[in-house]
C-alpha cells in the first residue's frame, strides 16, 4: 500500500459512524482491513453480480478466508432488475442456508446495484446485520456506497421500498474502475459534476475527462462531500440531503418517460443537470458563462447536453407529477445562483419548468 494514495474519511451519523477507505489494491487487503478496522468475525456473504464476480470475487473472497472469515459466495444478475424483492429474497435464503445468523455479516462487492440492495438485505436479515460495501463503479465510489440508503425497486417504482442502513466500512479501490465499459465509466461522472456544482465549484477545474489513472484524489473528494451532506441530514429531513437531488428531478423524469433501461441514470441526469442550470439562469440569477462552464465540461465528459434528444417536455412533465420527490404536488426544485452554491426552492413550477425546456430545444 502506497502511503501517499491512501485516505480515509470518516462518516459520523445518528446512526453510526464508519469510515470510507480508498486506497489502490485494497480489494486484495479486504480481509486485513474488516478485520483491523471493524469487530465483525465469523461467517458472511458475500453478495456480487455475474459481471463482477470473474472479475474481483475471487481475490475478495481468498483474502477474507487468510484472515480468517468464513463466506459465501452468491451471485446475482448483473443489472438493474436485480434491485428486486424477489432477488433480496434469494439472497436471504442462501444465506439461511450458509448458516449466516445475527453475527454474521454481509459484503457488497460491485456497482450501485449491488450495493443498494445487499445494503436492504442486511437491513432486514435478522432485523438488521451490519454490511461492508465494496464500490466498483465511478457511481458507487463517489455516491452510493456512502449514506445509508438502501433498497428496491417496486413495481410502481424505482427506490421505493428500502430502510436507511449505513455500512460498517466502506473499501474503496480505484484500481476495480480499469475494467468498467467506457459508457458505464463515463456516466459515473454526471454525479461528480453534480457535487462540484452544489458543493465546489473548483473541482470542476479537477475533473479530467477520460482519465482512469490516479482517481483517487477525486474519489476522496467526492466522498467528502457526500459524506458532509449526510452527516448534515441522514434521513433528509432538513432539507440539506434534498440538495443532492440537483439534476435529478428532470433526469428522473426523463428515465421514466423514456422507459427505464433506454438512457443510463447519469447520462439522463447529465440532461437533467443541463435543464436545472438553464432554470436557475431563467430564475435564480445564475450568470449565463456558469451555465455554459459546466454545460461544455458535461460535453467534455461524453455526456449528452442536447436537450432535443430527450422525450418531450409533456411526458417529462406528466413523469415528475409522479415521481416521490414532488412533495404534495408543489416541486422543491434544487437550482444555484452561483456554481459551489444550492438552494431549494418552491418557486419553479411546472410552468417555468416547460418554458426553460423549450428554451434548450
Ligand atoms: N444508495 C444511493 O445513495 C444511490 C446513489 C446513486 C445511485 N444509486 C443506485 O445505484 C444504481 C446504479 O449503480 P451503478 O451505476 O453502479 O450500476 P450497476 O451496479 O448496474 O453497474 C453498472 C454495470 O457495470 C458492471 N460492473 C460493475 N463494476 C464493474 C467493474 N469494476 N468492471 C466491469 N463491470 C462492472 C455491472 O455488472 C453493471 O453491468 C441504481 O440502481 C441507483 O438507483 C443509489
Ligand atoms: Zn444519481
Amino acid at each position: 500500500m502506497n502511503a501517499k494514495s491512501n485516505w480515509n474519511i470518516p462518516v459520523q451519523t445518528a446512526s453510526g459512524h464508519y469510515a470510507v477507505h480508498i486506497g489502490e489494491g485494497f480489494l486484495e487487503s479486504t480481509g486485513e482491513l474488516i478485520s483491523t478496522k471493524t469487530k465483525l468475525h465469523g461467517t458472511c456473504a458475500i453478495i456480487t453480480d455475474s459481471k463482477v464476480e470473474p472479475l474481483y470475487a475471487g481475490t475478495v473472497r481468498s483474502s477474507l478466508e487468510q484472515a480468517g472469515f468464513r463466506p459465501i459466495l452468491q451471485t446475482i444478475p448483473s443489472g438493474e432488475r436485480s434491485k428486486s424483492l424477489e432477488v433480496a429474497e434469494s439472497c436471504a435464503d442462501a444465506m439461511i442456508s450458509g448458516g449466516l445468523d445475527r453475527s454474521s455479516f454481509v459484503v457488497a462487492l460491485g456497482g450501485g446495484v449491488v450495493g443498494d440492495l445487499t445494503g436492504f438485505v442486511a437491513g432486514i436479515y435478522f432485523r438488521g446485520i451490519p454490511f461492508v460495501q465494496i464500490p466498483t463503479t465511478v457511481v458507487a465510489l463517489v455516491d452510493s456506497s456512502v449514506g445509508g440508503k438502501t433498497g428496491v425497486n417496486a413495481k410502481g417504482g424505482k427506490n421505493l421500498l428500502g430502510v436507511f442502513h449505513q455500512p460498517t466500512l466502506v473499501i474503496a479501490d480505484p484500481n476495480t474502475l480499469a475494467s468498467l465499459p467506457e459508457r458505464e465509466f463515463r456516466e459515473g461522472f454526471a454525479e461528480i459534476v453534480k457535487h462540484a456544482v452544489i458543493r465546489d465549484a473548483s473541482m470542476l477545474d479537477r475533473i479530467t475527462p477520460g482519465r482512469r489513472e490516479n482517481l483517487g484524489p477525486l474519489i476522496a473528494e467526492n466522498v467528502a462531500i457526500k459524506a458532509a451532506i449526510v452527516e448534515a441530514d441522514e434521513r433528509e429531513q432538513t432539507g440539506e440531503r434534498a440538495l443532492l437531488n440537483f439534476g435529478h428531478t428532470i433526469g428522473h423524469a426523463i428515465e421514466n418517460a423514456a422507459g427505464y433501461g433506454e438512457w443510463f441514470h447519469g447520462e439522463a441526469v447529465s440532461l437533467g443537470m443541463v435543464a436545472a442550470l438553464r432554470i436557475s439562469r431563467l430564475f435564480a440569477r445564475l450568470p449565463q458563462a456558469e451555465e455554459e462552464r459546466v454545460v461544455r465540461l458535461l460535453a467534455r465528459l461524453g455526456l449528452p447536453v442536447d436537450f432535443r434528444k430527450a422525450p418531450p417536455t409533456g411526458d417529462l412533465l406528466q413523469a415528475m407529477r409522479s415521481d416521490k420527490k414532488f412533495s404534495e404536488g408543489a416541486i422543491r426544485f434544487v437550482v444555484t445562483q452561483k456554481l459551489g452554491t444550492a438552494q431549494l426552492t418552491s418557486e419553479v413550477d411546472a410552468l417555468k419548468i416547460a418554458e426553460a425546456l423549450e428554451s434548450l430545444r
